[in-house]
């Protein structure tokens, strides 16, 4: 996720437009601004790299996930499938809404099992939220069709996948929705921000108003404009979409040099009996930014974890244990700790969470390794890191 490694004098020259006009909110003061519209400029020019109609800039990916579900009108009672691997901006977006989240198993492209997500189906659900976890996709076919079948918005979240596509398509622009993060660790960031695609001009206008109050954004006097619903302010600064014009002009060499990079290691770590890799569903092209495999048991990958940590090689993830992305950390929300009352239908669904059966993630989690792909190494040093990766994993084998 190597947006900061590239940092330089595009960055800079972007950032300097809107110091020197100092207007740094992406609304109104047309006079004052010397032309400059970051935000918009972003907007457009992503867009256009996801061949998408519309794309709305927004503070985060999580706040990306909130205004995506509201713009399509969930509320209150409404449930929204999402897998127990994620992040936890699935959840908190859909409780920010008084909806409900109902979590459900992943399978070995460590996202949503289509299954899991058929049997957990009732006439309460609104919305499947795929999570593209760790650069690559869910099987998109398989749940665009549940879709369709149950008349449900298809909502990805594409915040750790930028770049990736399926069948020829970006991630994030499959869907009936798509986010992304450009947080400080993403594969182009803004520092923090985020943003929805989507080709539903409805969606489209619902979110652009949503996201700043509710206001209608007509004409060009901010305190005439009327609000036809209620919204929040989700907006992002012109400072912030100015970093992000200049790191998406590098988006496409980002993702050939982890591709270069992942290539490297997953060839070496391929000659290695035992180790597998997650599946790719057909058609996908994963973003590169991670290589996840698997080692044949749990016992076996917690000691490659440590011997990976012994031998001083960084950046492997071993998300079983790991508090942010897996069920098994969220104890805050398997126990409800929430600052104010929840609704009924909330407590109860989150109340089984505790005793749910999610052994068919477990299986798959407590044996998945994800090795984070850095783009400032040299050739020698991601050709060194594989040997010694090799040369841990094999010594627990
Ligand atoms: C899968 C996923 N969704 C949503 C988010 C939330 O993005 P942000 O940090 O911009 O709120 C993240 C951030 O890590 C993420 O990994």
């Amino acid at each position: 996720m190597p947006g900061f490694e590239v940092f330089g004098d595009e960055e800079r020259k972007q950032v300097n437009d809107v110091l020197e006009s100092g207007i740094l909110m992406r609304y109104g003061f047309d006079g004052m601004r010397n032309n400059h519209w970051k935000a918009k400029e972003f907007e457009i020019a992503f867009a256009k790299r996801m061949q998408s109609n519309h794309c709305q800039l927004v503070s985060s990916g999580t706040s990306a996930l909130t205004i995506a579900l509201a713009s399509a009108g969930i509320g209150a009672g409404d449930e929204v499938i999402m897998p127990v691997f994620t992040f936890v901006a699935s959840f908190e977006s859909i409780l920010m809404l008084g909806a409900v989240p109902v979590l459900v198993n992943i399978d070995n492209t460590l996202t949503l099992d289509p299954k899991a997500v058929e049997d957990a189906i009732t006439p309460k659900t609104k919305c499947v939220m795929p999570v593209h976890m760790c650069g690559s996709m869910a099987d998109l076919n398989a749940l665009k069709s549940i879709c369709e079948t149950h008349e449900l918005l298809l909502l990805e979240d594409a915040c750790q996948a930028l770049g990736g596509t399926y069948n020829g398509k970006p991630l994030g622009s499959i869907g009936d929705l798509g986010c992304f993060s450009f947080d400080f660790v993403k594969t182009i960031t803004c520092g923090e921000g985020g943003a929805i695609l989507t080709n539903n001009t409805k969606y489209s206008v619902k979110a652009d108003q949503y996201q700043d109050h509710g206001h209608d954004h007509v004409g060009n006097d901010r305190g005439a404009e009327t609000h036809p619903h209620m919204g929040y302010n989700f907006r992002i600064s012109e400072l912030h979409a100015a970093v992000g014009i200049a790191q998406l002009e590098k988006l496409d060499s980002i993702l050939a040099i982890q591709k270069k990079n992942y290539t490297i290691i997953r060839e070496v770590l391929q000659t290695v009996e035992g180790i597998t890799f997650r599946r790719v569903p057909e058609g996908g092209e994963e973003n590169y930014s991670f290589l996840s495999f698997f080692l044949p048991t749990e016992e076996l990958t917690k000691k490659a974890i440590h011997a990976l940590s012994e031998a001083s090689v960084d950046a492997n993830f071993y998300w079983y244990t790991n508090s942010w992305h897996y069920i098994n950390g969220w104890e805050h929300l398997r126990n409800l700790k929430s600052l104010g009352r929840v609704t009924d239908d909330v407590r109860g669904q989150l109340e089984k969470l505790n005793t749910t059966d999610f052994s068919k993630s477990d299986a798959v989690m407590n044996r998945t390794i994800s090795s984070l792909i850095k783009i400032g190494w040299t050739e020698t040093e991601v050709k060194e890191r594989a040997e010694k990766m090799k040369r841990a994993i094999e010594s627990v084998l």
